[in-house]
Formats: C-alpha cells, sequence, structure tokens
C-alpha cells in the first residue's frame, strides 16, 4: 500500500547524522514510519568539497516530492577556507560557496522561521521554569537577503549618492574600502510573517505579539513591518501587540521572558533573539525550528554540525526530536506529536537521563533509547 507522506531526510555534516538518527528511532517507535516512506538526501560541506554543490540538483528533486524535510545540521566555512577545500579539480572554477539550508528557505519560499523556546519541567539548564514562547523569524528577505558588495560598484555608489542625502559622505571612499549589505522588506514578505505569527497566536492561545524591530533609527524598513502589524492586528480582537525595540527585547527577554508569548521579527534580529531565548531554556541541546512555507516545510535543530563532538555519540538529540515533533504536527497528526513531546516532557522531568549539556553522560543513542521507552509505556 502506497505511505500517506513522503518525507526527505536531509542528516547533513558531523552530529547531524547522530541526531537525526535518534529523530528517526522516535518516529519508528511512535508509529509514524509506518506511514511514511522516507528518502534520504545529499546536503553539506562534503557535496561542496566533492562536487562544488553543497545542495546537489539530485537533492532539490528529491525535496520537490516529498511533503517535507528534517535535517540535521551542515558545517560552513568562510570563502577563502571554502575554496581551499575544494576537490582540487574543482578550484580554478570560480565556484562561491553558499549555505545550502538559506538556499533551500529562498527556493522553496518558506518565509517562516518557528522556534518555539519552552521550558520543560524538571530542566536544570532553565532559566526559569515558566517561560512558553515562540520566535517567528522572517526567512526569506531582509539582512540575509544576500544582496550585497565588496568591493562596491561605482554603479551602485552613484545610485546611492544620488538618490540619498545621506549617502554623500560616503562618496569619497575608495570603492574597495565600501561594503554595503542591503536590508530588503517587501510589503508581501512583512505582512505574511506578521499574518502567520497572529494566526498562530490566535491558534495555540498566546494573548500577545510582540513586534520586535527598531522604528525609530530603521525607519524605512522596521517601520513598514511595524506599521503593517498595526493594521494587521485589527483582525485578531483576541490579541494584543506589543511593540518592542530589539536591543530592549534583548533585556526583556532576560528580565521576564515569561511575559511573553508570540514574538514576531526579521530575519536578522529574529537569528539573534532566537539563540537568546533558547538559551533560556537549556540551549542548543534543546532548540528546534521549523522552516515553513504555504506546501513544503523543512525542520531542523537550530544547532549546527559541532564538529568537536563528531563520531562521540554524545550530543543532546532533544533539539532533533521537537524538531521531529513540530513536523507532525505541521502534517496534522497532532496525537503523535502530543505523545512524543509528553515522552520528552517526561525523561527530562525524571532528570536520571541527561546527555552532557544536562550535566549527565548519557549518549546521544541512551537518550533516544530513554524517550522511546517512555512513548512504549504510555
Ligand atoms: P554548533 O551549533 O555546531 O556548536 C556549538 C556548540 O554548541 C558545540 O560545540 C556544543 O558545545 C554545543 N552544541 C551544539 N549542538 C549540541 C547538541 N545537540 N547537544 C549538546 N550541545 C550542543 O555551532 P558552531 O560550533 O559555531 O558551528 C559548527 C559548524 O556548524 C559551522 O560550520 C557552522 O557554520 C555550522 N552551523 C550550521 C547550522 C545549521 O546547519 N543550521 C547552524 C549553526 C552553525
Ligand atoms: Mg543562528
Amino acid at each position: 500500500m502506497p505511505k500517506r507522506y513522503k518525507i526527505a531526510i536531509l542528516p547533513g555534516d558531523g552530529i547531524g547524522d547522530d541526531v537525526v538518527e535518534a529523530a528517526m528511532k522516535v518516529l519508528d517507535t511512535v508509529g509514524f514510519s509506518n506511514q511514511a516512506e522516507y528518502l534520504y538526501g545529499d546536503i553539506g560541506w562534503e557535496f561542496w568539497k566533492a562536487e562544488g554543490n553543497p545542495l546537489p540538483d539530485r537533492t532539490i528533486e528529491l525535496l520537490k516530492e516529498c511533503n517535507c524535510s528534517l535535517f540535521g545540521a551542515i558545517t560552513s566555512k568562510p570563502k577563502e577556507e571554502a575554496v581551499a577545500e575544494l576537490n582540487p579539480e574543482l578550484r580554478n572554477k570560480g565556484l562561491i560557496y553558499f549555505s545550502p539550508i538559506v538556499k533551500l528557505r529562498q527556493l522553496f519560499d518558506l518565509y517562516v522561521n518557528l522556534r518555539p523556546c519552552k521550558a520543560y519541567p524538571g530542566n536544570i539548564l532553565n532559566y526559569r521554569d515558566d517561560i512558553d514562547l515562540v520566535v517567528f523569524r522572517e526567512n526569506t528577505e531582509g539582512l540575509y537577503s544576500g544582496v550585497e558588495w565588496h568591493p562596491v560598484p561605482e554603479a551602485v555608489m552613484k545610485v546611492l549618492a544620488d538618490n540619498h542625502p545621506k549617502a554623500k559622505r560616503f562618496e569619497d571612499f575608495a570603492l574597495e574600502d565600501l561594503a554595503i549589505s542591503t536590508r530588503i522588506f517587501t510589503r508581501k514578505g512583512v505582512q505574511r510573517i506578521l499574518r502567520s505569527s497572529m494566526e498562530y497566536a490566535t491558534k495555540v492561545g498566546y494573548k500577545t505579539v510582540t513586534v520586535v524591530e527598531k522604528p525609530n533609527v530603521i525607519r524605512e524598513t522596521s517601520g513598514l513591518m511595524v506599521r503593517e502589524a498595526r493594521k494587521l492586528i485589527k483582525d485578531y480582537p483576541s490579541l494584543e501587540l506589543w511593540e518592542t525595540n530589539i536591543d530592549a527585547m534583548a533585556m526583556w527577554l532576560i528580565k521576564n521572558p515569561q511575559d511573553y508569548g508570540v514574538l514576531v521579527t526579521s530575519n536578522m534580529f529574529g537569528d539573534i533573539i532566537s539563540d537568546e531565548a533558547a538559551q533560556l531554556v537549556g540551549g542548543l541541546g534543546f532548540a528546534c525550528s521549523g522552516n515553513i512555507g504555504d506546501k513544503m516545510a523543512v525542520f531542523e535543530p537550530t544547532h549546527g554540525s559541532a564538529p568537536k563532538y563528531v563520531g562521540q555519540n554524545k550530543v543532546n538529540p532533544i533539539a532533533t526530536i521537537l524538531a521531529a515533533k513540530m513536523m507532525l504536527d505541521w502534517l496534522n497528526e497532532k496525537e503523535t506529536a502530543q505523545q512524543v513531546e509528553n515522552a520528552v516532557a517526561e525523561v527530562i522531568k525524571e532528570g536520571k537521563t541527561r546527555t552532557y549539556d544536562m550535566g549527565g553522560n548519557t549518549s546521544t543513542t541512551e537518550m533516544a533509547d530513554a524517550i522511546c521507552n517512555k512513548i512504549e509505556n504510555s
């Protein structure tokens, strides 16, 4: 019988293998694998080195066939190092390394980066036990669009100087002494991230949506976000809109994180505050995220490939297991998702099974087994 879902499994580099394997065990145990066909795909540094492409076309084709994907982690390195590690035959071809996950977000228009930060009771790493917030980060534009130059082309500099009085003071610099990264927002991009955050808050029952920007200084882009938020919130009478500047938000997250529900922000600010928020609830071993579009989604732990732990079966797989749980939620397999979350919560609460980051010496596999055990006995 054909299975109900096709899921692309992309373990990637480094500890990606260990944590994805752990999550797959949980998906097997919870019975999801009976309904799903898993297609394993190539992504990451190894494929950059061997083929000059960290996201081979065959992987893109594979993703197009799937409902969604579970992704582990990849290694990225700066421009010069990336070229130096290329297969010698590929070195002089002018290939430029790009982040495959950023590319996936843009290619499949995965405009929401959803990062839940929930403190599971009993986790000794919790900053407080009553934190339950969610960050909605815009995922396809803003400072991470990749529209940037160094050196700056003369034509670009001229257009800026001709069109903006504040650009004049940069005109006298040599073009190679100038670097520009643009922060482009579109009304469509702004509206859809805001709307998704408000829909989610309403559905899940959060009372507030906080738009986190800096409109007093970055008047046009942050300004657009805040202006649109004020308009859209009118469609959601059960929600209160809070407006907080990014710098103040960094402070409020330390001072009283329990006050916040849904936070919504642009790409780079979201990257930063979601890491901060993750640290309040246990850090990288617990931080999961979803890159979500209208038709496709990629779920992943927030952490990277942690090269120093490769091959040690040591890191915490909970972030990836919770990413798999988010995937189940997105597929509307609510009951199965809840079973996974309950099992994770129980293991944390019990406090017997702890990976090194939680002050214990449980291995990645043993943590997965403990979670599977709870599922089997539930
Ligand atoms: P990282 O997230 O890989 O690791 C930083 C540190 O966090 C580790 O050394 C470890 O102490 C801890 N850590 C990470 N995952 C953990 C887990 N599951 N359990 C317990 N502790 C954990 O970040 P780093 O070292 O800055 O980057 C390593 C590589 O990963 C780089 O090449 C970087 O570009 C890439 N990266 C990839 C990401 C992705 O695939 N989405 C995200 C972040 C970094
Ligand atoms: Mg980050």
